[in-house]
Parts: structure tokens; C-alpha cells; sequence
């Protein structure tokens, strides 16, 4: 059944319109975010949708379908962070982060049906934050950029869910196209797109979601954030994104000489990070997707042994991925848990997929779900047939 029709059944009127918000996969730029730096993510084909009307007292109704249809309803004007706990957190702290950003919405029936995975790493949160926010300014007239909802989505996610997040996944979720790539600055949020049209090229990317779920409120995500801070104030730099690359090793010296190894290992994955998705993007840019495959599985590398965000399901899927033949594979988004990529031939699609599942199995891990996913478009209303 469609969102439309699931409001009309749970309401007893039609929706006044829905909207759509994607999940994503990041090719590559892993935590560069928190340090003012560049990220390449793609929306995926999965998306969240809203199907929403204005109520007029005051009140937002929540109701989600994977939740079995339960919800929550809030007072706009008595609601605080201690509201609902849970997926409902994310809609009302959208509502709220519009509110305190000067943009007055009133009460709404939102009725929430997704498709993006929860848990496995590919931005369900940003995906409902987004088609929540877009639902809420086409209802009351709002006029916002798609990287202004994207910054209003991502308020929600710092101050009312209480998640330190970046901007990389609210901006992928409302800026991405489809064919393209978001090579996004996330200093001065200039969005470009980068040519990612892999069927056309002959090629591929597996998610594979190892099913080991992964949650970002945990504290391992803000430590990371913090050593990454503490390189940037050790080193006298706004962000290490203002280490020049060519300066990079000598700023890694003198980490080595003023922090900790921990803080060192952060740094010289941000920054060789950073060099990465240029050299990633330049190579997009020349036509050459094909070539970019060791790029990713040296990112996973680094994002394994330098800024220890990989799991044992992970390392393993990443191995036996570029085993069977994959042109090279990461961890994307967070880590923890959650999906790796793997870009393949498009004829090697069923067999690394198959061979995947079956390294898992030999080495004791539970079976992932492999989804092969294209660049897709950003969020964007529904229009009724
Ligand atoms: C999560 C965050 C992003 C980013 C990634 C890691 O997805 O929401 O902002 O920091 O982790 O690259």
C-alpha cells in the first residue's frame, strides 16, 4: 500500500501531499565531516515517505507504518527533548528545530512509511529527518534551499536527538541527484555533482549490510569527534581540514611530538582521507569510476587500523569482497556495524555477492544482504497518479 493510502486509512482523510527523502551510501570521505572537510556520498534508490495535512491546533500526530501503525501526538508548544523517545524523537525534533529556527509551523498528520534499513548504516535517520522537514515547509509555506533543510534536519539531529552527527548524510538526503555524486566542502557547503553513472561505465556497487546494527548515540562516535578536535587545537588549526596536503606529514610529526598515538592515528585518517576523495573526484571527473576501487579499500584500511571504526563482520566482508574479484570495498558511514560498498564489474554482481556470504559463513559470521544501489535522486514531493 502507498503512504496516501495508509493516511487516508489511519486519518480518515487524503494527505494533503507526500514527500520522499532518500537513505545513502558514502563512496568515500568517512568522518571528514567533523573536520570541516570534503565528503563524496550518493543517495540511494531507498527512501522514507511522509504523507502529511495540516490539523491547525497546534498538535503533531506521528504515526509510522513499520512502527505497526502506533504514534505519538505532541503539543507544538509544551514540546521539549524529553518528549518521545525512539524513531518518533527524530519528526518532532525536526518540528522543533524548525520552530527555533524562526520558522513557524503549526500542527500536522504525519503519516511516516520507509524503506531505508534501520540501523544499517545507510542514513534511515537523516532519510526521516529530511522527508519530515520537506513535508513541513511545503505545509506552511516555508521557502527553504534543499542545504538549508538539510542544516534545519541536522539541528534536529544535534541539539533536540542529542546525536553529534555531521552534515554529510542531511545534505546527501536533500542536495544528491540521480547519476551524480555530492562532492560537498562541508565548510562552505557549496554542493557539486560529480559524474557517478556506474551502469553506464559497466560497473556496480554492492551494499552489503552485515545485519550487525550499529547505533550513533552510542559514545564511541563523539570520542572520535573529540580526538579529531584535539588534533586540530594541538596543531593550531580552526579544523584539520586547514592542513595543507602537502603539509600533512609534518603536521602528523609534530602530533606525534605534542598528543598521543590515538590522537596521531585520528589525524592520519582524516587527512589522508581528505586527499583520497580528491584524488576520487578527480578520477569521476575524468571518466574513470573504474579506477577508483583502490581508493576505497585503502579509506577502509585507514578507517580500520588508524581511526578503528571497522568491525570484525566488516574487516571480513571488505576481504572476502576484494577476494572475489571486487575492484575494492569499504565500510561506509559510521562504522560500528552497519554496510560496507563494493564496486564490481557489473558482471561479477551475483558472484561476489555469493562468494560474500559464503567467506561469512566459513568464518563463523551471520549472512549479510547484499542490494546492488545506483545514484539517486534527493528529496522531492510525490506527485499522485
Ligand atoms: C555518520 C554521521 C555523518 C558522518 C559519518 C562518518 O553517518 O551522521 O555526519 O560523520 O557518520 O563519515
Amino acid at each position: 500500500m502507498r503512504a496516501a493510502d495508509h493516511f487516508a486509512e489511519t486519518y480518515g482523510r487524503q494527505p494533503e501531499g507526500c514527500w520522499a527523502a532518500p537513505g545513502r551510501v558514502n563512496v568515500i570521505g568517512e568522518y571528514t565531516d567533523l573536520n570541516d572537510g570534503f565528503v563524496l556520498p550518493i543517495a540511494i534508490p531507498q527512501v522514507t515517505v511522509v504523507a502529511a495535512a495540516r490539523r491547525g491546533d497546534r498538535r503533531l500526530l506521528v504515526r509510522s507504518v513499520q512502527a505497526g501503525g502506533t504514534g505519538e501526538l505532541v503539543d507544538l508548544d509544551l514540546a521539549s527533548t524529553e518528549g518521545p523517545k525512539g524513531w518518533a524523537a527524530y519528526p518532532l525534533a525536526v518540528a522543533l528545530s524548525l520552530l527555533a529556527s524562526g520558522h513557524p509551523i503549526d500542527g500536522a498528520d504525519l503519516l511516516i512509511e520507509s524503506e531505508v534499513p534501520i540501523g544499517a548504516g545507510l542514513s534511515s535517520s537523516a532519510a526521516l529527518e529530511c522527508s519530515v522537514a520537506v513535508a513541513l515547509c511545503a505545509l506552511f509555506g516555508i521557502e527553504l534551499s534543499p542545504m538549508e533543510i538539510a542544516l534545519i534536519a541536522q539541528r534536529a539531529e544535534n541539539d533536540f536527538v542529542g546525536v553529534p552527527c555531521g552534515i554529510m548524510d542531511q545534505a546527501a538526503s536533500m542536495c544528491c541527484r540521480p547519476g551524480y555524486a555530492l562532492f560537498l566542502d562541508t565548510r562552505t557547503l557549496v554542493p557539486q555533482q560529480v559524474p557517478f553513472d556506474l551502469p553506464a561505465a559497466g560497473l556496480a556497487l554492492i551494499v552489503i549490510d552485515t545485519q550487525v546494527k550499529h547505533d550513533l548515540t552510542g559514545s564511541a562516535y563523539a570520542e572520535r569527534r573529540g580526538s579529531c578536535l584535539e588534533a586540530a587545537r594541538l596543531l593550531g588549526v580552526p579544523a584539520l581540514r586547514d592542513v595543507p596536503a602537502d603539509e600533512a606529514d609534518r603536521a602528523l610529526q609534530r602530533l606525534a611530538e605534542l598528543g598521543d598515538d590515538v590522537v596521531v592515528r585520528r589525524a592520519r585518517h582524516v587527512l589522508s582521507e581528505q586527499a583520497r576523495v580528491l584524488e576520487v573526484v578527480r578520477r569521476l571527473e575524468a571518466g574513470q569510476p573504474g579506477t577508483i576501487g583502490e581508493l576505497l579499500s585503502a579509506s577502509h584500511r585507514s578507517l580500520r587500523d588508524d581511526f578503528e571504526v571497522s568491525s570484525p563482520e566488516l574487516d571480513a566482508v571488505v576481504d572476502v569482497a576484494n577476494a572475489a574479484g571486487a575492484l575494492g570495498a569499504r565500510l561506509t558511514g559510521a562504522g560500528f556495524g552497519g554496510s560496507a560498498i563494493a564496486l564490481v564489474a557489473a558482471d561479477d554482481v551475483v558472484a561476489v555477492e555469493t562468494l560474500v556470504n559464503e567467506g561469512l559463513a566459513e568464518q563463523g559470521f551471520g549472512a549479510a544482504k547484499c542490494f546492488t544501489v545506483v545514484a539517486s535522486a534527493g528529496a522531492h514531493e510525490l506527485v499522485p497518479h
